[in-house]
């Protein structure tokens, strides 16, 4: 029997945690950058802690357990603002103000796979306590772009789509949905991009909604709202405007953010979304503690390397792979005897050194490995090794040297 890993999760080889690393370094980054410190959090949670607020979408993915004979319900984490929202509340009052955390926790939603969607992602999270302005929304804004560029893309290839939860409740009551049917039709809004639009008809006239309601998200419509304008406003001072647009038919589909919110997506609309987030000024004081604003995004790490790759700013990873900078060859009966000896000084001298393990003595066929390890240099443990000579091969220019111990490390490093 071969042994499959489960359905919607990845193994990463070499090269494909390196292409991973290669996307958390720019998150990390611009983290960093920002002034945001970074936490974490277990990987499971009381289940609890999801169904009080994160919405009927995710707990009905939750992949939850229980100890054999335990009591006790767990949920792997599907999301971390549940997790960093219980962490601030635990911290109460002594909470500076602002506190400015990112993680890149790994998260487990039990979705049928497909393109964009796995059941195991990792998820850059960016998130801003104790500011209830929307200077705040417009710096994790700027922070989530910073990485987006750092990793190649462009404003060309990139929209941040801006809403608002009560311009867009305005705008659904306006057109004349009863009160009672708000939370329906902002749960089919949040869904509506994904399926046809017959079959979104068909769903909004079952719930006993009028259809027309709907219609002024169909188009750039205009809404003023006293956010928007500082937003629009703060999102300038940044210089990222030209990144942003408002668009009220997003509405998230968590069910805890109060205001602002937006998903970050890629221009042409071909994928899903690359980032969501938004406002959940709430959600602090739900989990107990003081009541603290707070606005923050997650960015999945799945979405984005198709659309990288998709643009050529990510290859299969092995570029990224380390290379040495010292490949030992042994050539000889003294060189088999030293060659531990000599990798772990250049180790100790911090070298990235890698040998070979092959027994033939052809130093051809040696440097062939030496070169195909990409290093900068091969030294080959001869004969003159009894006179305490070491040749050293410069891979690039092919050109050689003999040395004495002593002046090894500082050839190599020069
Ligand atoms: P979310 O919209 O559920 O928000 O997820 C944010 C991003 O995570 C998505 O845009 C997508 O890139 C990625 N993602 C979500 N589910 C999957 C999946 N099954 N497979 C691959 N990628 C996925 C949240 O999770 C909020 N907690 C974000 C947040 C942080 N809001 C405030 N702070």
């Amino acid at each position: 029997m071969a042994w499959q890993s489960p359905k919607g999760t990845r193994d990463f080889f070499p090269a494909d945690l390196s292409a991973l690393q290669h996307v958390e370094k720019s998150w990390r980054s611009a983290s960093i950058n920002a002034g945001f410190d970074e936490i974490e959090g277990p990987m499971f949670e009381h289940l609890d802690l999801y169904t009080v607020k994160s919405g009927d979408g995710i707990v009905s993915e939750l992949f939850s357990f229980r100890r054999d004979n335990g009591d006790t319900d767990y949920a792997l984490r599907p999301e971390f603002t549940p997790t960093l929202a219980r962490m601030a509340a635990a911290k109460g009052r002594s909470l500076a103000v602002p506190t400015k955390w990112f993680g890149i926790p790994n998260h487990f939603r039990a979705e049928r796979p497909q393109r964009g969607r796995l059941r195991e992602f990792k998820q850059w999270n960016v998130d801003m306590l104790g500011i209830d302005s929307p200077s705040a929304d417009a710096e994790v804004i700027a922070t989530a772009i910073r990485a987006l560029a750092d990793l190649g893309l462009t404003s060309e290839d990139i929209v941040v789509r801006i809403s608002h939860r009560d311009v867009v409740a305005k705008m659904l009551l306006d057109g004349g949905l009863k009160e009672a049917q708000l939370q329906v039709a902002l749960g089919l809004l949040d869904k509506r991009e994904k399926m046809p639009a017959d079959v979104f008809t068909e769903k909004v006239s079952a719930a006993g909604i009028d259809p027309s309601v709907f219609a002024p998200f169909d188009n750039d419509t205009e809404a003023s709202h006293e956010d928007l304008s500082t937003l629009l406003h703060e999102l300038k001072q940044w210089n990222i405007d030209k990144w942003c647009k408002f668009d009220f038919s997003i509405v998230r589909g968590l069910a805890y953010y109060t205001g602002i919110v937006f998903e970050i997506h890629e221009s042409g609309g071909n994928e899903r979304a690359i980032a969501g987030g938004g406002r959940y000024d709430r959600l602090i004081e739900m989990f107990g503690g003081p009541s603290i604003p707070a606005v923050g995004f997650g960015m999945g790490d799945v979405v984005l390397s198709l659309v990288l790759r998709d643009k050529g700013l990510l290859g299969d990873g092995n570029d990224l792979l380390p290379t040495p900078e010292v490949f030992v060859i042994s050539a000889s009966d003294e060189g088999d005897s030293a060659i531990s000896e000599t990798v772990a000084l250049l180790r100790n001298a911090n070298l990235h050194t890698r040998r070979s393990y092959k027994a033939t003595k052809n130093v051809g066929k040696l440097l062939t490995e030496a070169a195909n390890s990409n290093a900068r240099f091969a030294i080959i443990l001869g004969e003159e090794l009894s006179r305490g000579e070491y040749v050293v091969k410069n891979l690039d220019t092919k050109d050689q040297v003999t040395l004495q111990r002593a002046n090894l490390i500082e050839h190599l490093k020069s």
